[in-house]
């Protein structure tokens, strides 16, 4: 029977990074949950925690990144993990670990998983794969004995300060006809940017181009214009194909 109990924050938009969450927390663990898709209330947390986010420029999203300064630490440990769809994660670990440090916590293990590309779906497709969800399980071993332990010994992971800028999307999701109005896509988005009372637009001021509303539209009446997709699936592939393996710091 587990003894440990960790607080499991995720921001995941189209499943990807929650995969690679699950596999980490495995049997090793016990684990309560906060989804960083919806809004989080301000909270003083007493547990380790675990904050798995995906990449977006080789930044954090600044959506996640928000929700996540509500969670306050008391100095206790915290495992930072990034998921990206194999070009580069950059500066988006250190991120993590920075903002968690700055949130209380003492980041004691860190690591960056693989997962589909979730713009351009080719890329890293059927990522997380059988040996990244070992290799996240084994992490999840780890990170469960070295918390048991009590072994506050803080990782050095990469990434570069000041960091990348933040990308500017260049484009939002269209809606075609086949749009319904059934106001899914404006109850799932994580950044708030599709009225409910208007489910065919976009607000691109907020929209971050997560690709959710696309994905769960029941009459994939949500797309991104196909020369856009186009464009980013022939840059990937030049920048992408090779596939990287997860990379731990323990
Ligand atoms: C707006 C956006 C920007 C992205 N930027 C990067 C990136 O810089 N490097 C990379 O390797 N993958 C990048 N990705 C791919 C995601 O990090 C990857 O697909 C991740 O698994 C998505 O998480 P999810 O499936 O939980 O939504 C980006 C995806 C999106 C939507």
């Amino acid at each position: 029977m587990n003894t440990l109990t960790l607080t499991q924050a995720v921001f995941s938009p189209t499943g990807g990074t929650q995969r690679v969450a699950d596999a980490i927390i495995g049997s090793a663990m016990n684990v309560n949950k906060i989804d960083l898709c919806t809004e989080v209330a301000p909270l003083p947390l007493f547990t380790p925690l675990m904050a798995v986010l995906p990449v977006y420029g080789g930044r954090l999203p600044v959506v996640a990144v928000e929700r996540l300064r509500r969670i306050k630490g008391q100095g206790q440990a915290a495992v930072a993990v990034v998921v990206y769809g194999n070009r580069a994660y950059e500066d988006a670990l250190l991120e993590l670990k920075n903002e968690l440090t700055a949130c209380g916590f003492t980041v004691v293990a860190a690591a960056a998983f693989v997962a589909e590309h979730s713009i351009v779906r080719s890329i890293a497709a059927a990522r997380p794969n059988a040996e990244d969800l070992a290799c996240a399980a084994e992490f999840g071993t780890k990170v469960a004995a070295k918390l048991e332990a009590d072994d506050m010994s803080v990782v050095t992971v990469p990434g570069n300060e000041p960091y990348k800028e933040l990308p500017k999307m260049p484009v939002v999701p269209q809606t075609t006809e086949a749009c319904g109005g059934c106001g899914r896509c404006a109850r799932l988005c994580p950044a708030g940017a599709i009225p409910a009372d208007a489910p065919h637009t976009t607000d691109a001021a907020k929209c971050m181009l997560c690709m959710r509303c696309i994905m769960v539209c029941p009459r994939r009446a949500r797309l991104l214009p196909a020369p856009v997709k186009e464009m980013m699936a022939q840059r990937l592939q030049a920048v992408a194909s090779e596939p990287k393996l997860p990379e731990l710091f323990i």
